[in-house]
C-alpha cells in the first residue's frame, strides 16, 4: 500500500491506524510504541507482526512465547509465519547465571544477545521484527550508555537487513524513555485511563499524522483506532434543497422548510414536542425516498414508536423500509469518536441525507469521558455541513415558560437555523408555541404559531401576531 504521495507503506495491521499515520509506517523504519502497562502495546505488536504471512520474528522480553500464541489465538491472529526469540524471564536461555553475561560485553558486536538476534535474523530473514518490550534490554546492559548503543546498533542492523521494526516500551511518568524516542522514527503513544484508551503519535520522521489523541478499542477482534473527525477534510458537493416538514403551517413558518445541507437546532424544554416535531422531518424525506438516522440519547426506541403510533406517523413503516434508522445510544456505551465514526460510515457508504441528534444534553453526558464533548459535537455540526448533509439537533433548555434564550448551550453557534418550542401561559391555559429565531439561509417568518399535538398529528396554527414581548420574558397577549 501507497501512501498520498505514492510512497509504499507499511500497515499496522491495526484496523483505522493507517488514518492515522498517513497510510502505515515507512518501509525499514523503526516505530516505538510506548506506554503504560495494560496500555496494549503487545496487541498492537501482535497486530503489527500478523498483518502480513511473510516470515516474522518476535524477541519476546517479557511474556514467554506460549502466552503470545494464546493471546494472539484469543484475537484470531495466525502466528504461524512467526518464529519466536524467546528471551522472556521463563525461558531456558535466562535462567543462572548466564542470563547475566548476555550483555557483560563491552563490544557490541560479540554479545551473546545481540548475536543471537543476528543469526535469527539471517537464517529467518524476516520484513518485520518486534522486540517487546525494548527496555527490558536496560537492566541487562551495564549502562546507560551501553544500552542505548546496544539498541540503536541493533536498529541499524535490522534496517539493513530491509526489516521494520517495532520496539516496546514501558513508560511511566518515573521512568522516562526520551533516550528511545531519539533513536527511532516513529513514536506511538497508547495511553489507559480509567474512562478510554487513546493513541498520539507524538514523532513520525518523513511523514504527516493525525493529530491526536485518537480513541482505541480492544476487544475479542483485537485493537482497533477511531481517528478524530477532523471537518475540514470533507467536502461533498450538492444543491439546496428544502425538506418540507409535511404540515403547511410549519414550512410557511420556516420559509418553505429547512435548508438541506445545513445544521438546524430545535430548541425547547422537556414535553413541548421537539422531537415530534424533528420527526416530521425525517418521515418526509422518508416519503421522498431519502435516508435518515436518527440517533436517541435521551429516550428508547420502543418509546419514540409508541409516541409516534398515537399520533398517527408512520415511523414504524419508514423504520421497517430501512428509511429511518433509530440507534439508541446508552450512557459509557461509546467513544466520541466511535460515535463520529458511526456517522461517517452512514453518510459516506449508506447515502444518509439526514441525521437527528435527539438531543444534546444526552450527548454530552453519553460522552463525558471525552475533553470537551460541546466541541466534538461541533465538529459533527461542520462535517454534516461539508458533506451537504441536513442536521437536526435537539436542545432541550431547563425553564419550563419565561426568557426565550435559544439555548443554553455553546453550541447553539453551530446552528444554521434556530426553531424554538415553548409552553406559554394564555388566559389560564398552557399552550405550546413555535417560532423561528434565526434562519442562515432564505427568509422566515418572524411570528410565533401555536403547535399542537393530538392523535390526529402534528398541527401548527395561524400566525399570533398578538403575542409580544416573548423574546425578552414572559409573553403578553395584546389582544385582550
Ligand atoms: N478480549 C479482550 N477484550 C478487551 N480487552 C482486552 C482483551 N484482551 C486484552 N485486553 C486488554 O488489553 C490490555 C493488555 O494489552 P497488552 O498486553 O498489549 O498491554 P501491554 O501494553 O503490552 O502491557 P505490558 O506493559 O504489561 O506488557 C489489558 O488492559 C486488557 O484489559
Ligand atoms: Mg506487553
Amino acid at each position: 500500500m501507497s501512501d498520498s504521495t505514492g510512497q509504499q507503506r507499511v500497515q499496522t495491521g491495526v484496523p483505522n491506524a493507517e488514518a492515522v499515520l498517513n497510510g502505515g509506517l515507512l518501509p525499514e523504519s523503526a516505530t516505538l510504541v510506548r506506554g503504560t502497562p495494560g496500555a496494549g502495546k503487545t496487541i498492537f505488536g501482535l497486530h503489527f507482526l500478523t498483518a502480513s504471512n511473510e516470515p516474522a520474528v518476535y524477541i519476546n522480553l517479557g511474556e514467554p512465547a506460549a502466552y503470545l500464541e494464546t493471546t494472539a489465538a484469543q484475537f484470531s491472529l495466525e502466528t504461524e509465519h512467526i518464529e519466536f526469540l524467546d528471551l522472556s524471564p521463563s525461558a531456558e536461555e535466562f535462567q543462572g547465571d548466564q542470563a547475566y553475561d548476555l550483555f557483560e560485553s563491552g563490544e557490541v558486536e560479540t554479545t551473546p544477545l545481540v548475536e543471537q538476534i543476528r543469526q535469527t535474523v539471517e537464517t529467518i530473514e524476516p520484513t518485520r521484527v518486534l522486540i517487546d518490550p525494548v527496555t527490558e534490554l536496560r537492566y541487562l546492559a551495564p549502562d546507560e550508555r551501553q544500552f542505548r548503543t546496544q539498541v540503536l546498533s541493533l536498529i541499524d542492523f535490522l534496517k539493513s537487513q530491509g526489516v521494520t521494526v517495532v520496539l516496546t516500551s514501558q513508560a511511566a511518568q518515573s521512568v522516562t524513555d526520551d533516550d528511545l524516542q531519539f533513536l527511532v522514527d516513529a513514536v506511538i503513544t497508547l495511553e489507559a485511563t480509567a474512562d478510554r484508551r487513546m493513541l498520539t503519535v507524538p514523532k513520525f520522521r518523513g511523514s504527516k499524522t493525525r493529530r491526536g489523541p485518537h480513541t482505541v478499542t480492544i476487544d475479542n477482534s483485537g485493537m482497533c483506532v477511531w481517528p478524530t473527525l477532523n471537518p475540514a477534510a470533507y467536502h461533498r458537493d450538492g444543491e439546496i434543497s428544502t425538506l418540507s416538514s409535511g404540515v403547511d403551517e410549519l414550512d410557511s413558518l420556516l420559509g418553505g422548510g429547512l435548508s438541506t445541507g445545513t445544521i438546524s437546532f430545535l430548541t425547547g424544554p422537556t414535553g413541548v414536542g421537539k422531537t415530534t416535531t424533528g420527526l416530521q422531518f425525517l418521515i418526509e424525506a422518508a416519503r421522498n425516498d431519502g435516508r435518515s438516522v436518527l440517533y436517541a440519547f435521551e429516550e428508547s426506541k420502543r418509546t419514540m414508536f409508541k409516541r409516534a403510533e398515537a399520533i398517527g406517523l408512520p415511523l414504524a413503516k419508514y423504520v421497517g423500509d430501512g428509511l429511518i434508522v433509530i440507534e439508541e445510544i446508552d450512557t459509557d456505551e461509546l467513544t466520541s469518536d466511535e460515535f463520529t465514526h458511526r456517522i461517517r460510515t452512514e453518510i459516506e457508504d449508506r447515502e444518509t441525507q439526514v441525521v437527528m441528534i435527539d438531543g444534546v444534553s444526552g450527548y454530552e453526558r453519553a460522552f463525558r469521558g471525552s475533553d470537551d464533548p460541546a466541541y466534538e459535537l461541533l465538529k459533527i455540526g461542520r462535517y454534516l455541513r461539508n458533506m451537504n448533509t441536513t442536521g437536526i439537533i435537539i436542545n432541550e433548555i431547563h425553564e419550563i415558560t419565561g426568557d426565550f434564550r435559544a439555548t443554553e448551550h455553546r453550541v447553539s453557534h453551530l446552528a444554521d437555523d434556530i426553531i424554538v418550542l415553548r409552553h406559554v401561559e394564555y388566559r389560564g391555559e398552557l399552550r405550546k408555541i413555535i417560532g423561528v429565531l434565526k434562519k442562515r439561509t432564505g427568509g422566515f417568518e418572524s411570528t410565533l404559531r401555536t403547535l399542537e399535538i393530538t392523535d390526529a398529528g402534528v398541527s401548527v396554527g395561524e400566525p399570533l401576531s398578538a403575542l409580544r414581548g416573548i423574546l425578552t420574558g414572559t409573553p403578553d397577549w395584546n389582544d385582550e
